[in-house]
């Protein structure tokens, strides 16, 4: 089949290496020719053509996207003639912090208190409900950290309504949580489910830098409750193609943060370290072909991020059990720009691997 995606960054990228395999062809669309996606397949440019999402869609059979901030609008217009997957209701829930906050309240997932804000009078009010600290982010558009504040002290409010430049909020309660962890799922057209494990994460500066799959230690009940959360929503949502929830743990379980209707910088420990990659299984998902195996392959992963610069990517060819994934991105200041997958049969063999490859790791 022929598979449109709106986007050509890195996500583009690594699901065209995935679903080639598997005989389809791919066109992107997006800002320039000189993206990570580019070259792997039939570019559709904004500069090229003004039309270029509409040739796109002529392109292709079926079309995916790579971010939840794509425009819900054109989404809609494209879905009349070519089928979008994930669908409308999916992308329209997961752009917007509070209505992602409402469905988890729908289902009775567990999330922090929160409360929407649009004045310095909501957040003051809000914070009377909420106490403090709490985080107070943009309802729309945040990643890696970017539109938010976190808020410690009485002073800081106004602060924190001005860095907002008066969109629409929300704040949150600040959830006291021992780990990161995200669960990775995927529905097909045919409501087959699939479940990775969950694994842990590791941010600094609200960017991922290390994850652990799967993440150690975990209650069999708490994985359990992660794929109950995941299968409401998957349902819910009518959702096709792969969808993450990033969580808490905490002394009292789970805590849902937020989720992405889309591959996810936590699941891309899977291209070696599952049976299929959570980029394979999106693309069968979407084009209807049976949902692969998501067990792991190795009893331990990692992955690390490359952050702002390449970096010393020669130690990662040297190691037998490390595979180097770059993006073809210009090294940029907090840009992702690659990273590098670790399989390990045990965690002595994880920790001394990791270890070789602390230069690819934030120093504090
Ligand atoms: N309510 C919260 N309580 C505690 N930490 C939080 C909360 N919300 C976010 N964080 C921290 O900030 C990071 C980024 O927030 P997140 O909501 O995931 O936004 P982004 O869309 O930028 O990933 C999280 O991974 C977590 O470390
Ligand atoms: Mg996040």
């Amino acid at each position: 089949m022929k598979i449109g995606i709106l986007g050509a960054g890195q996500l583009g990228r690594m699901l065209a290496i995935a679903g080639y395999p598997l005989g389809h062809q791919f066109g992107f669309s997006g800002n320039t020719n000189n993206e990570p996606s580019s070259l792997l397949g039939h570019m559709f440019a904004l500069e090229d053509n003004a039309e270029h999402i509409e040739s796109l869609a002529v392109f292709s059979d079926v079309i995916t996207y790579e971010s939840e901030n794509t425009n819900v609008e054109t989404v809609r217009e494209i879905n009349k003639n070519v089928r979008v997957y994930p669908g409308e209701k999916s992308l329209f829930t997961t752009q917007h912090r509070g209505r992602e906050k409402a469905i988890f309240d729908q289902l009775k997932i567990p999330c922090a208190p929160y409360q929407m804000v649009n004045s310095l009078t909501d957040l003051e009010n809000a914070i009377s409900n909420i106490g403090l600290p709490a985080i107070l982010k943009t309802a729309t558009e945040g990643y890696d950290g970017k539109g938010q504040f976190v808020i410690k002290t009485n002073d800081q409010i106004t602060d924190a309504w001005n860095s907002m430049n008066g969109v629409e909020s929300i704040l949150e309660g600040f959830v006291n949580f021992k780990r990161e962890l995200s669960l990775i799922a995927v529905r097909g057209v045919d409501n087959d489910h699939k479940y990775y494990p969950l694994v842990e994460n590791t941010h600094h500066n609200g960017i991922l830098r290390l994850t652990i799959a799967p993440a150690q230690d975990i209650d069999p009940v708490l994985q359990e409750t992660a794929k109950d959360y995941m299968h409401a929503l998957l349902d819910e949502m009518g959702h096709v193609g792969v969808l993450t929830i990033e969580l808490f743990e905490t002394d009292n379980g789970l805590v849902v943060n937020e989720m992405a209707p889309r591959v996810h910088n936590s699941g891309h420990w899977s291209i070696e370290g599952a049976n299929t990659s959570q980029f394979e299984n999106h693309v069968r998902a979407i084009t209807d072909m049976p949902l692969g195996d998501t067990t792991p392959t190795h009893a331990l992963s990692a992955m690390i991020n490359i952050i702002g610069e390449t970096g010393p990517t020669d130690i990662a060819l040297g190691m037998p059990n490390a595979h180097l994934h770059l993006y073809d991105k210009e090294e940029r200041a907090d840009r992702k720009l690659g990273h590098i997958n670790i399989t390990a049969s045990s965690q002595a063999e994880l920790d001394s691997s990791i270890e070789k490859l602390s230069a690819f790791l934030p120093k504090s």
